[in-house]
């Protein structure tokens, strides 16, 4: 009797076992499946503000000119007018800054460690935090497209991340791009994460925020790892991603095509 309880008892619990376990493959399916369709999100609608509000501002901008051109001799309607050039200026920075944040070109076109070095010279800027940053030239060696854009969001939401809750003043980027895998380590020298959260975000649920979770499903997805690291005097973030020999293309020297297309 005794034993044919437990048999039914161990029974339920390897059934809930193998619920729970179909449950999180399924979850850990749609979170990927969410994460993609945000990349393309995010890219379309970098394009779309690049192509429409952009180029509305452009066209504005030169009517702006002329105008002042004829404005010359009417000191009153031309300091209006220069009013009106300052403000376009400034919507077209913004624009161009908020449609390379979404998704920058530069990841498409000459890869990530130009594109991460764009946006770590904007972050520094816009954050006064100062970051130091080691990210050798991939040398035209590009990275499998679905690797580049993990990276990218990584160290974004890395990024922010400290600027939003390390406290930290100084940070550091270190970048590694090996035959068999890339490293991503993103470290500050902030407050570091409380003992209790970091527990949590070990955890399955990862914590309340959903970029630490975001940052865990994009590793998984490409095989490969995000360790974090936290004490007293800061934090360190490290992506491991696998390199498989099929994976990697060669796109011609880039050399010197990351000043060219440097915004901001
Ligand atoms: N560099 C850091 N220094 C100190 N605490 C950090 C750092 N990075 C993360 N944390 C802590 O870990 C928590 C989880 O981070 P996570 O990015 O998942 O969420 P979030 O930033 O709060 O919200 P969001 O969903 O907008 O990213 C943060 O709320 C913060 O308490
Ligand atoms: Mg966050």
């Amino acid at each position: 009797m005794w034993i044919a309880k437990h048999f039914r008892l161990s029974q339920a619990y390897s059934e809930l076992e193998s619920l729970a376990a179909e449950r999180t493959a399924e979850l850990q399916k749609l979170t990927q499946r969410l994460l993609k369709l945000q990349d393309q999100e995010r890219r379309k609608l970098a394009r779309d503000l690049h192509d429409t509000t952009g180029q509305t501002l452009a066209a504005l901008n030169i009517s702006v000119s002329v105008l002042q051109e004829q404005c010359k001799e009417m000191p009153a309607i031309l300091a209006m007018v220069a009013e009106v050039a300052r403000h376009s200026e400034q919507a077209i920075e913004e624009i161009r800054t908020m449609s390379y944040l979404l998704h920058p070109p530069l990841l498409d076109e000459v890869g990530f460690a130009c594109a991460a070095e764009w946006y770590i010279e904007g972050f520094a800027k816009r954050s006064g935090i100062d970051v130091r940053a080691e990210i050798p030239s991939s040398k035209g060696r590009r990275l499998p497209r679905d690797v580049e854009i993990a990276l990218f969001r990584v160290l974004q939401e890395s990024l922010t991340n400290v600027h939003r809750h390390s406290g930290a003043s100084e940070a550091s980027v270190h970048f590694q791009q090996k035959a068999d895998a890339v490293i991503l380590e993103i470290r500050d020298f902030g407050k570091g994460i409380p003992p209790e959260h970091l527990r949590l975000l070990h955890g399955p649920s990862a914590g309340s925020g959903v970029g630490f979770a975001g940052m865990r499903e994009r590793m998984h997805e490409l095989n490969g790892t995000l360790q974090v690291k936290s004490d007293a005097f800061g934090t360190s973030m490290r992506a491991t991603v696998p390199l498989y020999a099929m994976q990697h293309s060669v796109v011609g020297n880039s050399g010197d095509v990351c000043a060219m297309f440097a915004p901001d």
